[in-house]
C-alpha cells in the first residue's frame, strides 16, 4: 500500500506547492488538513477544493475554532500568559490544537509521515514536532522548507511549471500567523529593528492615535473563565471575538518586540492581540481582589514558567500538566466582574466587583467604619524587622 503523508495545509503558496512535491520526493500520497482557528480569510471549502486540485489524496477541513477558544486560549488566559512579559503565545497556542488534528488524520486515514511548511529556524518546527512526539511517537516528520531547502522562488517557479491552480502574483512582503488570539507578523522591512512599523501591517487593530470615544465594557468570570460581555452571556469563541472587535477598535493589543526564539535567534515580531490583552488584563485584576496573597505570588511565577513552557513547545509535556492543575485549582474563586475602559490602546481597569472578594472595606478604610486594630500593628512590625535588625548590628560588629 501506498504510504500516506499528513500535511498541515494552509491553502497559501508554500504548502500548495509542497502537494505535488512531497509525493514527488517520498512517493507518498498526500493527506492535506486545513485547520480553522478563527484565522479568517478563506472559505475552509475552497481550501479544501484547491488541496485536492494539487493533487492532495484526501482533503480535510477542520473548524476547530470553539476547541481553540476553550481549551487552548482559555488555559491561556487563566495563566495570565505572556511570554516575556508581553507577547500571548498566539502561535504558540494554535501548534498543540494542530497537532492533535494532524494525529487524529493520520490515524484515520493510514498516514505515517507528518509534515508542515516550517522553516528551521522559527520556534514553530519545534512546537509541531515536540507535539507529534508526545502524541504519536510512531510518526515520522518531513519539514520541505528545513529538510529539503525548498524556498519561496523554487515554490514560484514549481507552481508555475506543474501549472498549479494557485495564484502566485500577490505576495505578501510579510510572514504572517493569525488566529482567533492574535496575529503575528514579522519579516519584511520589519527585519531592521529600528524601523517603525506601518499602519498597514496591522489588520485586528485600528490606530490607537485615531480620535475615538472611550468604550466601556464589563466583563464576568466564573472561576477564571469568561462568560459575559455587558451582561449577555457568550461562549468561550464569542467572548473573544467580541473584545476582538471592541477592543481592536479602540487600538489595544499593539506590541513590537525583540524576542528570544527558542532557537537562540533573536527576532522582531509585530503582534497584535486586541482580545487576548483586554481579558488578561481583567482577569489580572480580578485576581488581585480575589486570590489569596501567597497563592497570588507564587502563582505569578507559575503564570511565567507556564508561559515559557508553551512557548518552547512543551505543551504536551507532564511539568506543563502538573501546572495546569494548580492553576485550576487557584482558579476557584476567580469569580465576578471588572469594568475596563477601551481607549487609546490602553485597557484600563476602572471597577471590579466580586462576592468571593477578599477585599474589605472596613480593613481598608481610612475613614470612619475602620475596623483594623492599628496597635496590633506595632507588635508586628516588631518582629518582622528582627532578623534584619540582628544581621545589621553584627555587620557592624564586624565591620
Ligand atoms: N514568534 C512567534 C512565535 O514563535 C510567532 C511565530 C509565527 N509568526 C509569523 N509571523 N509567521 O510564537
Amino acid at each position: 500500500m501506498t504510504e500516506r503523508v499528513v500535511l498541515a495545509y494552509s491553502g497559501g503558496l508554500d504548502t500548495s506547492v509542497a502537494i505535488p512535491y512531497l509525493t514527488e520526493r517520498t512517493g507518498a500520497e498526500v493527506v492535506a488538513v486545513a485547520v480553522d482557528v478563527g484565522q479568517g480569510g478563506e472559505d475552509l471549502g475552497l481550501i479544501r477544493e484547491r488541496a485536492l486540485a494539487c493533487g492532495a489524496a484526501v482533503a480535510e477541513v477542520v473548524d476547530a475554532r470553539e476547541e481553540f477558544a476553550r481549551d487552548f486560549c482559555l488555559p491561556a488566559l487563566r495563566a495570565n500568559a505572556l511570554y516575556m512579559d508581553r507577547y500571548p503565545l498566539v502561535s504558540a497556542l494554535s501548534r498543540p490544537l494542530i497537532v492533535k488534528h494532524l494525529v487524529a488524520a493520520a490515524r484515520k486515514h493510514g498516514g505515517t509521515i507528518v509534515s508542515h511548511g516550517c522553516t528551521g529556524k522559527g520556534n514553530d518546527q519545534v512546537r509541531f514536532e515536540v507535539g507529534i512526539g508526545a502524541l504519536a511517537p510512531e510518526l515520522t516528520v518531513v519539514a520541505p522548507a528545513r529538510d529539503y531547502a525548498w524556498t519561496r522562488d523554487k515554490a514560484i517557479a514549481y507552481a508555475e511549471e506543474a501549472g498549479l491552480p494557485i495564484d502566485v502574483s500577490h505576495r505578501s512582503p510579510y510572514s504572517i500567523d493569525q488566529n482567533l488570539w492574535g496575529r503575528a507578523v514579522e519579516t519584511g522591512f520589519l527585519e531592521d529593528i529600528w524601523t517603525a512599523p506601518i499602519e498597514g501591517v496591522y489588520a485586528y487593530t485600528a490606530d490607537p492615535a485615531r480620535p475615538r470615544q472611550p468604550d466601556e465594557v464589563v466583563i464576568t468570570f466564573e472561576a477564571g473563565v469568561p462568560v459575559a460581555v455587558d451582561g449577555a452571556r457568550l461562549g468561550p469563541y464569542q467572548v473573544i471575538m467580541e473584545l476582538n472587535r471592541r477592543a481592536g477598535a479602540a487600538g489595544v493589543g499593539r506590541l513590537d518586540l525583540v524576542e528570544d526564539r527558542l532557537v537562540g535567534i533573536k527576532s522582531r515580531e509585530v503582534y497584535e492581540a486586541p482580545g487576548a490583552i483586554a481579558l488578561i488584563t481583567a482577569h489580572q485584576e480580578l485576581e488581585n481582589v480575589t486570590v489569596e496573597r501567597d497563592l497570588a505570588r507564587f502563582k505569578r511565577g507559575v503564570d511565567q514558567r507556564w508561559a515559557e513552557l508553551v512557548y518552547d513547545g512543551l505543551w504536551f509535556s507532564p511539568l506543563k500538566g502538573a501546572l495546569d492543575a494548580f492553576i485550576d485549582d487557584a482558579q476557584r474563586f476567580v469569580t465576578g466582574e471588572v469594568r475596563l475602559v477601551l481607549h487609546g490602546g490602553r485597557a484600563v481597569v476602572t471597577g471590579r466587583r466580586s462576592d468571593a472578594s477578599l477585599y474589605d472595606f472596613g480593613l481598608a478604610t481610612y475613614d470612619t467604619g475602620d475596623i483594623f486594630d492599628q496597635s496590633l500593628a506595632r507588635g508586628f512590625v516588631e518582629l518582622w524587622g528582627l532578623p534584619s535588625r540582628l544581621a545589621a548590628a553584627r555587620d557592624r560588629r564586624f565591620s
